[in-house]
């Protein structure tokens, strides 16, 4: 008895790895076998299948039915091998010829009336299929998403029977197309809004033009959120390479939607009851956590303090290595995560230390005790650290309307233009040597002074040469000057404690 083979994938991270399923059908008892690594949703599959099957007024023969997935190496995990499963048993009883599969890798969920539900991954699934000279067969709603991969065939089909109807010629499946990228306008509130808060906007503009970790500390109702809430405003939009990588990630964590794929760089802000697992990713799954989400965007933290310590201890590798590696029993997994992180707290419990008529009575050991949930290492990556200081009442309501977010957004892309004709990257990534071989030496000696008074790590030096450059980019200057890296150094985190007060 001849084997009946059909291609599909399993993931590590936003990789596919090729998985071939082959099936054998044979005489002796009856029997239908999943073998080769199956996770619980794999072996349960047998269950979808032998339904679905059983829907088309079809049944599995009264034979051995063995269902391999090779290589057996390589854990399978997920709903998604359900519809290559039920089309490599059709094949094997001969109700599809076998040759027309030979074309293809397929993914997708059945249902017990055989519609083809969505599954994550066909985005990656499909560029993996395209890689290897084969079309895709996938989910009817998930058509527009692999349509991304460019040239493929693509069979998406709304259930098992009209997929046989095609592969058998009687009826023909329409090729679906992947919608447009729309140009979308920057969506989300204006910075004009915000009132004052000059320094504060001045550091999330230098923030926005290199890529670099913002720090927002402030008394309630300080601004803090209503500030980062207005980021995305002043950013540029993604390459098309870089919204690929954000889309495979969302693809694998099951979030597009229609196939619609954003230009925009993504802004997430999770809440801080967010496990480690939401937040560097994951779980038994192994899903992408909201850092990877965050890729080639913005992760936001309100409330930074408030989050457990080892979701926040957790971030520090990928903050500086822009990939987040999950450790699983059989395998690493890894996501890219290259962020920019934006947090906000308050100075302490009550929120406010250093405010003399409000503080509480336990001022300043609240605030040590509150900021001291923050590692150094931790505020060692934060290249620009802000106070904000609440503006008064009579102030907020009688202050003209500021800049607003399309004008500060103009400057941001120019500073972008600037950092990628230099270094085809964004500042947040430049080395030591590239930035200080354009330093005037008065920066460059004010720069070693300031490292020693205020005690910076190698890691707080480079990153203040970071911040300078952007700054120097603003400024539209190809050097970095003294007072450039005056500026940079005046954002630069101290001693938790005395920033603040
Ligand atoms: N500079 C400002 N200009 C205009 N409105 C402001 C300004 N600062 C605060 N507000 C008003 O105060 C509200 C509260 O601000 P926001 O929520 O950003 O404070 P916060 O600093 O995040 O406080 P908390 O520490 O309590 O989270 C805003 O929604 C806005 O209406
Ligand atoms: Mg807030």
């Amino acid at each position: 008895m001849s084997i009946a083979r059909l291609a599909t994938f399993a993931f590590s991270g936003i990789e596919t790895l090729p998985v071939e399923v082959q099936v054998q059908i044979s005489a002796g008892l009856p029997a239908f076998m999943v073998v080769g690594l199956p996770d619980k949703a794999v072996a349960e599959s047998r269950e979808r299948v032998r339904a679905a099957l059983t829907g088309l007024g079809l049944s599995l023969p009264p034979k051995r039915v063995l269902v391999n997935l090779a290589p057996a190496d390589i854990q399978k995990e997920g709903s998604h091998f359900d519809l290559p499963i039920a089309l490599a048993v059709l094949a094997a009883m001969d109700v599809v010829p076998r040759e027309e599969l030979a074309g293809f890798a397929a993914l997708g969920e059945l249902a017990l009336d055989g519609a083809i539900g969505p599954v994550a991954g066909i985005l990656p699934a499909a560029l993996g299929a395209a890689a290897r000279g084969l079309g895709l067969i996938c989910p009817g709603a998930q058509g527009p998403e692999a349509a991304w991969a460019g040239e493929i065939e693509i069979l998406a089909a709304g259930d098992l029977r009209q997929l046989i109807a095609h592969l058998t010629g009687r009826q023909v499946l329409a090729p679906p197309a992947a919608p447009a990228l729309q140009a979308e306008a920057p969506g989300g509130p204006c910075l004009s809004d915000v009132k004052g808060q000059e320094s504060a906007k001045r550091a999330m503009e230098i923030a926005a033009a290199g890529q670099h970790n913002l720090l927002l500390i402030g008394p309630p109702g300080s601004g803090k959120s209503m500030l980062a809430a207005r980021l995305p405003t002043l950013l540029p939009d993604l390459t098309p390479r870089e919204a690929l990588e954000v889309s495979l990630v969302r693809s694998v964590a099951g979030l597009i939607e229609h196939g619609r794929i954003s230009s925009r760089p993504p802004f997430r802000d999770p809440h801080h009851s967010a496990s480690q697992a939401a937040l560097v990713g994951g779980g038994p799954r192994a899903k992408p956590g909201e850092i990877s989400l965050a890729h080639r965007g913005v992760l936001f933290l309100d409330e930074w303090p408030e989050f457990p310590r080892p979701a926040l201890e957790a971030l520090r590798q990928p903050m500086e290595s822009g990939v987040c590696t999950i450790s699983r029993a059989a395998a690493h997994v890894t996501y890219p995560a290259r962020v920019q992180l934006v947090a906000a707290m308050n100075p302490c419990r009550c929120g406010h230390l250093g405010d003399q008529p409000r503080e509480c009575g336990q001022a300043p050991r609240c605030g040590e005790q509150y900021q001291g949930r923050l590692s150094g290492p931790l505020l060692d990556r934060m290249d620009l650290t802000i106070g904000m200081a609440p503006i008064p009442p009579s102030e907020l309501a009688r202050a003209p309307r500021g800049e607003n977010s399309p004008a500060v957004a103009r400057r941001v892309a120019q500073a972008r233009a600037l950092q990628r004709d230099r270094s085809g990257t964004v500042n947040a990534e430049a080395t030591l040597e590239e930035l200080t071989g354009r330093t005037d030496p008065d920066a460059l000696s004010l720069a070693e002074r300031a490292a020693v008074q205020l005690g910076l790590s190698s890691r707080g030096f480079t990153r203040c040469f970071r911040v300078a450059r952007s700054i120097a980019d603003l400024a539209g200057d190809e050097v970095i000057r003294r007072a450039h890296m005056a500026e940079a150094l005046a954002f630069r985190h101290r001693v938790p404690g005395q920033a603040m007060r």
